[in-house]
């Protein structure tokens, strides 16, 4: 098999072009991130409720949050073997700003944000050494940040991931688009935003793009760089590793789904979701779930007439509850079929 080739960012030098996806709340912690930044992939920790584990969480959970982040952060790059330790922050989260700050503080290396628009970033960013990339769902979305950063701020993002209609969590396309929309069908909107980003080697170098939504084996990698991104981002497959952070029920659940065990649910983030097809979420298509304590997670968010609480039903799956619970997986959750190591994933996919 032939080597997958590394990627430049800036002067982070990625040795495998495989980001493995934030995952909230709490499947992507430090254990995860720090192996697959030890194996030369970009190992990235969610920063949605990483504190979801502390007693203190209840009173204070953004304090919680922060001082997690910045464990994480620590502990992840310690593991990591010089490797590139990335955070996924939702643009949607309240404390955005403070979220950012930690990274900066923490030694991250690249912030990666999707759910919204990150258009204050380089700002936030600003005289610091950390690497940033939006996730985008559209050509649209890219041509807008793109013109404001650049006429704002005199650059673009490092770099760009993409996420299809058939990645796993929150979704940046219709509940039709997401349930009917193949990746052979999004293959051209692909190469419209490569070939959009390309044209802004000339100014600011190249900006490399990551591929992310149903990327499974080898040939998945090689046909998103036959279209010209660099590399790709995965998160479904990796919930299959002893490394990942998330319980073990919640490993199971990906083991025992099969293809049509898998639904698009609506979300209090506003966008749809890719989820298991337990108890929850086949309650939660016709009744309400009333709040019971607001953690304070995202923007725009009412406790009183929301649907129900997200923090709650995602930190009861990273928690092991396999049927009251947000089981968030990707498209081809069917094809985990056992739990592996993250070295075995990175050995079957770069020889
Ligand atoms: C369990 C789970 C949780 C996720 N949580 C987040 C998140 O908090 N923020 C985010 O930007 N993307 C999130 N994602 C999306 C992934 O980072 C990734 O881009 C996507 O799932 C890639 O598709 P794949 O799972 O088919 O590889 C999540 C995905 C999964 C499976």
């Amino acid at each position: 098999m032939i080597k997958l080739k590394g990627v430049r960012i800036g002067d982070l030098e990625i040795k495998v072009p495989i980001i493995q996806g934030g995952m909230g709340i709490g499947i992507s912690l430090w254990r995860l991130a720090g192996a697959v930044a030890a194996q030369g992939g970009i190992g990235v920790i969610s920063a949605a409720q990483p504190g979801f584990l502390k007693e203190s969480f209840y009173k204070e959970p953004l304090k919680a949050n922060l001082e997690a982040l910045a464990d994480n952060i620590r502990k992840a790059k310690e593991v990591s073997n010089g490797g590139i330790i990335g955070v996924n922050i939702m643009r949607v989260a309240t404390n955005y700003a403070q979220y950012v700050q930690c990274c900066v503080e923490s030694g991250a290396d690249v912030i990666i944000s999707g759910a919204g628009l990150p258009l204050e970033l380089p700002e936030l960013l600003k005289d610091t050494k950390v690497k940033f990339a939006p996730i985008v769902s559209s050509l649209r979305a890219t041509q807008l940040m793109f013109k404001r950063w650049d006429k704002k701020f005199g650059r673009v993002s490092d770099f760009l991931v993409i996420e299809g209609p058939k990645a796993g969590g929150h979704l940046g396309f219709t509940p039709e688009e997401a349930e009917n929309l193949t990746n052979e069908e999004y293959d051209k909107e692909v190469v419209k935003i490569v070939e959009y980003v390309n044209s802004f080697e000339e100014k600011y170098g190249h900006i490399p793009v990551f591929f992310a939504g149903g990327v499974y084996d080898r040939s998945d990698i090689d046909h998103y760089i036959s279209l010209g991104c660099s590399g790709v981002q995965m998160a479904t497959r990796f919930v299959g590793t002893q490394e990942c952070d998330a319980a073990d029920a919640y490993k199971q659940a990906y083991i025992e789904a099969k293809k049509e065990d898998v639904m698009i649910v609506k979300s209090p983030v506003g966008l749809p979701g890719r989820a298991i097809r337990n108890n929850f979420a086949k309650e939660r298509e016709t009744s309400r779930q009333p709040v019971e304590k607001c953690f304070g997670c995202i923007e725009h968010c009412n406790p009183a007439t929301t649907h129900y609480c997200i923090s709650r039903a995602l930190m009861q799956a990273a928690l092991g509850e396999k049927e009251n619970s947000l089981l968030f997986c990707g498209e081809n959750v069917w094809r985990v079929d056992k739990i592996t190591t993250v070295k075995e994933i990175f050995d079957e996919l770069n020889g």
